[in-house]
């Protein structure tokens, strides 16, 4: 497997600014590579979230950058950014945002839309495709008031993973869901990870979860404290 770093955060700071200023990481150095699946561990505020922010390009470092196969990302403008995330990265949140007056499978259509790269009839066959690979192909034309918690975000994953990203990031991906669902999201993710090359950093704070992962990277109080 090519082993090349992915995403890499060198020296990252990030400290929001203010009459009392907010350091939310600091010092971070963290390299993830290809085909990798991590998990980022710590307590309630040690800075999980932050990180993942960054490592997604929604929030810039103070000081320090974060690298993208090897390009400096902070020095590029915000709409570039933004282009870079809609080309590489895939965002899974705790709560799913599924649109509500979308079905599953309209909801997988809508990042492959936006990228415009396909046409309509392609980006239905790779959206179907995508929901059969969560077993969910049976539900395409349900809305998503129609479906469990646990199909809600498995289809909000398929939705994440729609445009085949080289990197996954979720936060807390399982933090609603029961430990038959939290399992079968880390069983796709290893998937993804492993059969696909794709890279996948996760927040949890589930440890027999986090165990199931390559690597485990700890948080306390904003700085690495553990990695490996
Ligand atoms: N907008 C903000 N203004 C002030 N403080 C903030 C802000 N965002 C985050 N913080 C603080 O920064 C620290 C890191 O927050 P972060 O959300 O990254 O933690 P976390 O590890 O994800 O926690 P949790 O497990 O509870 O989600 C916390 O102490 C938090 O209170
Ligand atoms: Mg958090």
């Amino acid at each position: 497997m090519n082993r090349k770093p992915l995403i890499e955060a060198r020296d990252v700071t990030r400290v929001l600014p203010g009459p009392v200023p907010v350091t939310l990481v600091w010092d971070i150095n963290l390299t993830v590579r290809q085909g990798e699946f991590i998990a980022i561990v710590g307590a309630s505020g040690s800075g999980k979230s932050s990180l993942l922010y960054l490592l997604g390009l929604l929030d810039v470092p103070t000081l320090g950058a974060i690298f993208f196969e090897g390009a400096n990302t902070t020095e590029l403008n915000r709409e570039a950014q933004a282009k870079m995330r809609l080309a590489h990265l895939g965002f899974v949140f705790q709560f799913h945002f599924l649109l509500p007056e979308f079905t599953a499978l309209g909801n997988v259509m809508i990042p492959m839309r936006k990228k415009g790269a396909l046409g309509e009839a392609e980006i239905e066959r790779e959206a179907r495709a995508l929901l059969a690979e969560f077993g969910m192909e049976e539900y395409a034309h349900r809305l998503p008031e129609e479906l469990s918690g646990g199909e809600r975000q498995r289809v909000a994953i398929a939705r994440a993973l729609a445009n085949r990203p080289a990197l996954i990031l979720a936060d807390e991906p399982t933090g609603n869901l029961d430990s038959k669902n939290a399992q079968q999201v880390f069983d796709i993710f290893k998937r993804m990870a492993e059969k696909n090359g794709q890279t996948v950093v996760v927040v949890t704070h589930e440890t027999h979860l986090a165990r199931q992962t390559h690597r485990q990277v700890q948080l306390l109080d904003g700085r690495i404290a553990a990695n490996g």
